[in-house]
């Protein structure tokens, strides 16, 4: 097993990223860190401060050093704390989740979150799940993966947690919610998300969580990183 090493996991939203990389990080005993909850942590504290018209101003790189963001583990859990409090329940929320994509296309907030991102990797081994991190967070990534499936079987996914979840929506508002999400992901003009040239893509349209995850424990073999 190598030392340190780090794997990057891109891909679409909804393809089960985080649950991946918290399998993952459990299995071996590595950080997880997931950098959408980064991007939603500046989100909560723009919406909390009332700062959001801040967004692509100079003005902002003032604001960005108040941010504190750190991951505090909870038994197996890893938790968002922002300014010293638990923040992931609120980071989760719709009012966030609608206002995360404008925040993920600031220049200065990805720069601000380009650092944290490296040092939190610093001495560790480390999976981070996200849009860029193969791209540009971390182009030296040991294993990079670009987790992908179909449109509607992401919705199909979705939808089924919604409404486990008491969430009264349609299957078709949320097959155009996933659409939106792809087209804001890969057009945006800053990291927008895109395989890296030296990525391995995974596309478990037709494979289970379990099956998924066992592809990347071959990937991790095949690279001697395990
Ligand atoms: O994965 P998620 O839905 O929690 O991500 C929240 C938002 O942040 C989403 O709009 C995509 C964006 N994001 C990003 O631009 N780059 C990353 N590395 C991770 C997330």
């Amino acid at each position: 097993m190598k030392e340190h090493f780090i794997i990057a996991l891109d891909g679409h939203s909804s393809t089960g990223k985080s649950s991946l990389a918290k399998k993952i990080a459990k299995t071996f005993s590595i950080l997880h860190i997931d950098s959408g909850a980064l991007y939603r942590g500046v989100a909560l504290y723009l919406y909390k401060m009332g700062q959001i018209q801040l967004l692509g101003e100079e003005k902002l790189k003032d604001v960005l050093p108040k941010i504190k963001l750190e991951f505090v583990r909870n038994g197996n859990q890893s938790l968002l704390y922002l300014n010293d409090e638990v923040a992931e329940k609120e980071i989760r929320s719709l009012q966030i989740s609608q206002l995360v994509s404008n925040v993920a296309k600031d220049e200065n907030i990805r720069d601000y979150l380009l650092d944290i991102q490296r040092e939190f990797a610093k001495g560790n081994s480390v999976i981070m799940d996200g849009r860029d991190i193969g791209t540009v967070v971390f182009p030296q990534a040991d294993l990079k993966i670009f987790l992908t499936a179909s449109a509607e079987i992401r919705a199909e996914r979705r939808h089924k947690e919604m409404l486990e979840t008491g969430e009264e929506v349609s299957f078709q508002e949320v097959l155009d919610n996933v659409n939106q999400r792809d087209y804001a992901d890969t057009h945006r003009e800053i990291s927008p998300l895109k395989k890296a040239d030296d990525a391995i893509e995974l596309d478990n349209s037709l494979l289970s969580e379990e099956q998924t995850f066992q592809e990347v424990v071959k990937l991790l073999q095949q690279k001697g990183l395990i």
